[in-house]
């Protein structure tokens, strides 16, 4: 699948109104159309935490509620910057779900320049995440923030 196709997807997913079905919606699309996008949820700001939404992977996350300044999750929310770690075991941050992810991505939604939530996503290969998945996934986010 490529970026442009996919936007064009996403932008008729979000013609719908309900947040939970398009957060649900949205995750499903990407998870089920980029191989390299092993794992993928939503997290959504809760007071000083993070707490995780709409997600899609073979397995299911311990760190369900994430503290903000904690792990990738919690660095990119502190930040309002991607995080894109090319290796995860050799980030000291980085809070461990699943056995087989290699990289990682991490993309903070904003909403009136404020931090609302973010879109993890995990992948089984090293260095799997490029310049171009982490601009197409910052116009994601951009899109969904008016559903936070
Ligand atoms: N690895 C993340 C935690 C979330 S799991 O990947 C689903 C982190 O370091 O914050």
């Amino acid at each position: 699948m490529d970026f442009k196709g996919a936007e064009k997807k996403i932008d008729e997913i979000i013609k719908e109104t309900n947040k939970q079905s398009v957060l649900k919606k949205i995750v499903e699309y990407l998870y089920n159309n980029f191989k390299h996008y092993s794992w993928i949820g939503i997290y959504l700001v809760d007071g000083n935490d993070l707490v995780l939404g709409p997600w899609k992977g073979p397995n299911a996350t311990e760190h369900t509620r994430i503290p903000i300044g904690t792990g990738i999750c919690g660095a990119a929310a502190a930040s309002g910057k991607t995080e894109i770690i090319v290796d995860v075991h050799s980030d000291n941050r980085y809070l461990s779900c699943f056995f087989s992810t290699k990289s990682e991505i991490v993309i903070p939604i904003k909403k009136e320049g404020t931090i609302v939530g973010e879109i993890d996503i995990d992948s089984d290969k090293i260095g799997s995440f490029s310049n171009d998945d982490k601009l197409f996934l910052e116009r994601v986010a951009k899109k969904l923030s008016r559903f936070m």
